[in-house]
């Protein structure tokens, strides 16, 4: 990647888990009932063929980290733990309500805040009052994310107990000047004992979440945590680029000035020599951030071209449909999004009084879908076309004109009915992924909406 490059595409950009981006909802045609009537009509259409995904956010963590740019609650109190497992399964309940047969379901993540911060007993009753309502299914993907401070060997027993085979864990960066700074004293040890365990247990794919571009963080600091990650080789790696975002309410990112962070060219090196240290571990690169074995299904996913990419990331689950319960959570319906109220106690109020606890979402338009499936592909296989008249919208000349100069700088190739991403060109895929996105480029944001892309 070249100094000039990153100078000239480091811009705010959206990291594309949706299209429409959140802020590009339309507000003005979305309703509950709307909403509701899209859930019932996706889970027709895709129950018995696909199964469908359930995410579930479990918000609180005991501890602040400063980087952090997720929806969370800090508190020591566990008390809380109960009453939000009771609304998560009521809120289940409204869901179900909805559906004629039993859900199947095939994939399943615990996100967060921090999954672990709950009792191995009341995740199991979670899990079990989830399932207590639906269809068995054989092959499924459950996975969660566990912080390696606080997961112990009977979360994992527990989970894997109940189906989950895949875990990832926070780590961040292991260089004790960085810890410091993002408020996360985490040793080396805790990471290797958890992956360790995780493996004796049984677990077939443990991720790592890393970061460049944090505070204080050099690129030696990166190079060690690399190194220190090969002793424990998991089976992948979420290389995520620290987005910084202060202008999220609540979310602690002000814990340090912005003067502690690297340049965009020092952050550049970073992701330059950590992605080279992967490659050479033997991890391929997956779409956006992402790292992974061969031996991991999601390396095998993108060779059989069945990569896919929602609100949990990319996944090798190929469902359409997937059900956000709890504070915050977005659900798709394929046809549509909606995201819960953001407040813990707004969102059991109104699962109490027996309402769906969405405030926000949207409807896709035909165009909508459309370019949906042009980000889709380029974000999950760095290439999409418009050969077949299904995938063809009127705007695609603007968008090749959009392209140009990047063409120009050697990231894409353009024909006449394709767009392919070059070696060169992924550290770039939001950037390319916008020239697609018309409700960005029609309205351009006046105040910065997200991180930058670099
Ligand atoms: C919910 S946390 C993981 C589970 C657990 N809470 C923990 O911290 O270990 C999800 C991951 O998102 C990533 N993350 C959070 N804030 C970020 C930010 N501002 N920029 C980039 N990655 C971020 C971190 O790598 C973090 O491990
Ligand atoms: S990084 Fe994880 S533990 Fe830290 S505040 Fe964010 S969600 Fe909580």
């Amino acid at each position: 990647m070249h100094t000039n490059l990153v100078d000239k595409y480091n811009v705010p950009g959206p990291r594309y888990t949706s299209y429409p981006t959140v802020p590009y909802w339309d507000q003005e045609t979305f309703s509950l009932k709307g909403w509701k009537h899209s859930v019932i009509q996706c889970f027709k259409n895709s129950n018995e063929s696909k199964g469908i995904s359930l995410y579930i956010h479990l918000p609180f963590c005991e501890s602040m980290c400063t980087f952090c740019g997720c929806n969370k609650r800090i508190t020591k109190r566990h008390t809380v733990e109960t009453p939000y497992i009771n609304t998560i399964l009521k809120e289940w309940q409204l869901y179900l309500n909805l559906f004629e047969t039993k859900p199947r379901i095939k994939e399943l993540h615990l996100g967060g805040g921090t999954p672990t911060f709950f009792s191995p007993e009341n995740l199991q009753s979670l899990i079990k009052g989830l399932f207590y309502s639906t269809a068995s299914i054989e092959t499924c993907e459950f996975s969660f994310e566990g912080h390696p401070n606080n997961t112990t060997k009977e979360h994992l027993q527990v989970l894997y107990d109940v189906g989950f085979r895949r875990v990832s864990f926070g780590v961040q960066d292991y260089n004790q000047k960085v810890q410091k700074a993002i408020h996360r004293i985490q040793p080396f040890e805790h990471v290797k004992h958890v992956t360790e365990v995780a493996r004796e247990i049984g677990y077939t794919s443990i991720g790592h979440d890393i970061i460049f571009g944090l505070p204080f963080q050099t690129e030696e600091a990166v190079i060690h945590t690399i190194q220190k990650t090969k002793e424990l080789l998991p089976d992948r790696l979420a290389f995520y680029s620290y987005a910084h975002v202060p202008w999220q309410k609540g979310n602690g990112q002000r814990g340090f000035n912005e003067v502690d962070l690297p340049t965009p060219e020092q952050k550049r090196r970073q992701y330059e020599t950590g992605k080279q240290l992967l490659s050479t571990m033997g991890y391929v690169e997956i779409g956006m951030d992402h790292f992974a074995l061969k031996s991991d299904s999601l390396y095998k996913a993108m060779e059989n071209k069945s990569l896919h990419r929602n609100f949990m990331g990319y996944t090798v689950s190929n469902t359409t449909m997937m059900i956000g319960l709890g504070v915050s959570s977005i659900s798709d319906s394929w046809q549509g999004f909606a995201q819960n109220v953001k407040n813990i106690e707004e969102y059991q109020n109104l699962v109490s009084e027996g309402i769906i606890p969405v405030y926000r979402g949207h409807l896709l338009t035909k165009k909508d879908e459309t370019i949906r499936q042009h980000i889709l592909n380029l974000m999950c296989h760095f290439k999409t076309d418009w050969s077949s008249n299904q995938l063809y919208f009127d705007e695609l000349i603007d968008v090749s004109i959009r392209l140009k100069e990047m063409e120009y700088d050697g990231l894409v190739i353009i024909t006449d009915t394709s767009i392919e991403v070059t070696e060169k060109g992924k550290p770039f895929i939001r950037n390319i992924c916008m020239a697609f996105d018309l409700r960005l480029q029609h309205n351009k944001p006046e105040t910065q909406l997200f991180s930058m892309t670099i």
